[in-house]
């Protein structure tokens, strides 16, 4: 009789920007899409979530990664070490256009970035902020 395979434990976001990533999903304002997303973000060392928060006027719904990028610049920290978000998408969804190019603003070495997308079941995926964001736009162009 073969051993009965062990039951594979469901993965759990590790270390202290998953969870605030997750802890922020928690709290996304999301009535309109239901697609809740919390971010959390590393900066000089500390971190700082957010949550998309929608409005009725579509257009002005701002992203949980702005959100953390805001809430870490208004403390003073403008330094981008590592990106973690979580949906409940599966795969997990990346962050979009718009926020690669606001996170890009922040990263002194995109290739050194890390940015991870998971879900709460435990699902991952991850890359450098280079590599979701390749030949950017960035300040270095305006001279
Ligand atoms: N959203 C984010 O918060 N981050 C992303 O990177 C992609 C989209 C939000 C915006 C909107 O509230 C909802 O997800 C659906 O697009």
């Amino acid at each position: 009789m073969t051993a009965k395979p062990k039951a594979k434990p469901p993965a759990k976001p590790a270390g202290e920007l998953e969870r605030r990533a997750r802890a922020a999903q928690q709290h996304a304002y999301a009535p309109y899409s239901k697609f809740q997303v919390g971010a959390a973000v590393q900066m000089n060392g500390a971190v700082f979530a957010g949550a998309n928060v929608e409005n009725a006027s579509y257009p002005l719904s701002v992203c949980a990664e702005r959100n953390a990028i805001a809430a870490a610049v208004a403390s003073g920290a403008t330094s981008l070490e590592a990106v973690a978000v979580c949906t409940s998408a599966s795969p997990p969804s990346s962050p979009c256009g718009a926020c690669r190019q606001v996170l890009m603003e922040f990263a002194a070495d995109p290739t050194a970035v890390r940015v991870v997308a998971f879900n709460p079941g435990g699902e991952r995926r991850s890359w450098t902020l280079a590599e979701l964001l390749p030949a950017a736009f960035s300040g270095r162009e305006l001279g």
